[in-house]
């Protein structure tokens, strides 16, 4: 019996990298300082760099990052935000903690991902904002949404919490629109030790708003001229961060290869539906998603032969509790069938060829109905 294949091994990127890790946790330490310090400065710039974009502000979580960048637009109660409908929920809660009303979009069936004909149908008067997610690691199509949001004079916003390292005809700046938010969350392709989230733009006053609004919106002890939140990174995590950045690119090679190896055995794979990959866009890789007819039983042959799976997600925003009385909202087909149909496999930088072969060995048997 082979060993079983986990959908993901947090210990793996920590034992790889842990002698740089013991020693950015010694220099905080060392230092004693332990918020907005030497370290996040470094990343700020650091990341900012690695990004294409001139600022970049760390904060707690990518969600404070979703919240602080409607807030910094200055977008709050009676203001409409268009949002995926197929999103990590956190999309949808960071809009409307503001105040403000997300309102779905269905995605494009292929991408998955939200397109500009589905949001240009759901712009209103009161529309002030889009929230494109790039979701699974695959960029929206940003030239034609940016067209879209200047030509209406609304902002784009970006949820790129799954996405570091996306890029659009090599272009990663091209991929963030006036305002990105990224998650360090522990499983992101850049993860932290803990929560951790970066607002990236090239706009000054969104910046500035966001460096404020997170620490409680004071420039110092006498002067609050917003109220803000806490929201501010930790030195520790932004130390540790800050090694993992260097090795980001190589991981994202990485995954690329797997994805690459597996689009190969799903072209001959029937009952599977593969993720969408378009010419020019460099794909992230966060995650693995395909479709198949029956995934729970496909699942749970997948998890008999030892392979770990997972479900991105498998209660969309719109059907949750949470959001129960907000509507109305408009039919979502595409949302809903996604919801009963995708199947997340394992697919991370320390996956091997070997294991990522018996991954599609297995799916095969899987989908065939077959326990392996
Ligand atoms: C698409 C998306 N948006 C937002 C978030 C929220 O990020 P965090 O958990 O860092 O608050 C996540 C995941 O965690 C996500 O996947």
């Amino acid at each position: 019996m082979n060993a079983p294949i986990p959908f993901l091994d947090l210990r793996q990127p920590t034992a790889a990298l842990r002698g740089a890790i013991d020693g950015a946790i010694a220099r905080v330490l060392d230092r004693g300082q332990f918020l907005l310090g030497p370290e996040i400065a470094g990343l700020e710039s650091e990341f900012a760099a690695w990004c294409g974009a001139r600022h970049c502000a760390g904060v707690a979580s990518g969600f404070s990052a979703l919240q602080l960048i409607v807030r910094a637009c200055g977008i709050g109660p009676g203001d409409e935000v268009i949002v995926p409908g197929n999103t990590h929920i956190a999309t949808w809660l960071a809009v409307a903690a503001t105040g403000a009303r997300p309102v779905p979009v269905d995605p494009e069936p292929a991408t998955r991902v939200i397109g500009a004909a589905g949001v240009e149908a759901a712009i209103t008067p009161k529309t002030r904002a889009v929230f494109a997610v790039h979701l699974y690691g695959m960029p929206c199509d940003m030239p034609a949404l940016g067209d879209l949001c200047r030509s209406r004079g609304i902002r784009l916003l970006v949820d790129a919490a799954q996405s570091a390292g996306a890029a659009i005809g090599g272009s990663r700046a091209l991929c963030h629109g006036d305002a990105a938010a990224y998650s360090f969350y522990p499983t992101k392709n850049l993860g932290a030790l803990g929560d951790g989230g970066a607002v990236v733009t090239d706009d000054p006053e969104i910046d500035a708003a966001v460096r404020l609004l997170r620490n409680y919106g004071m420039r110092h002890f006498a002067d609050h001229p917003m109220r803000g939140v806490n929201a501010r990174m930790e030195e520790l995590h932004a130390a540790v961060l800050r090694e993992k950045l260097r090795w980001l690119d190589d991981w994202n090679d990485r995954r690329e290869a797997i994805a690459r190896r597996y689009l190969g055995r799903l072209s001959a794979m029937p009952g599977t539906v593969a993720p969408a990959w378009p010419a020019g866009v460099r794909h992230a890789w966060h995650l693995f998603v395909i479709e198949v007819d029956d995934r729970e039983a496909v699942r749970a042959r997948l998890d008999a032969a030892g392979i770990g799976t997972a479900v991105h997600y498998p209660v969309p925003p719109h059907r949750t509790a949470a959001f129960a009385g907000t509507g109305p909202f408009p039919p979502l087909p595409v949302t809903d069938r996604l919801a009963s149909r995708v199947l997340s496999l394992p697919l991370h930088p320390f996956l091997d060829t070997a294991e990522a072969d018996r991954v599609m060995d297995a799916l095969a048997d899987a989908v065939r109905g077959e326990a392996r």
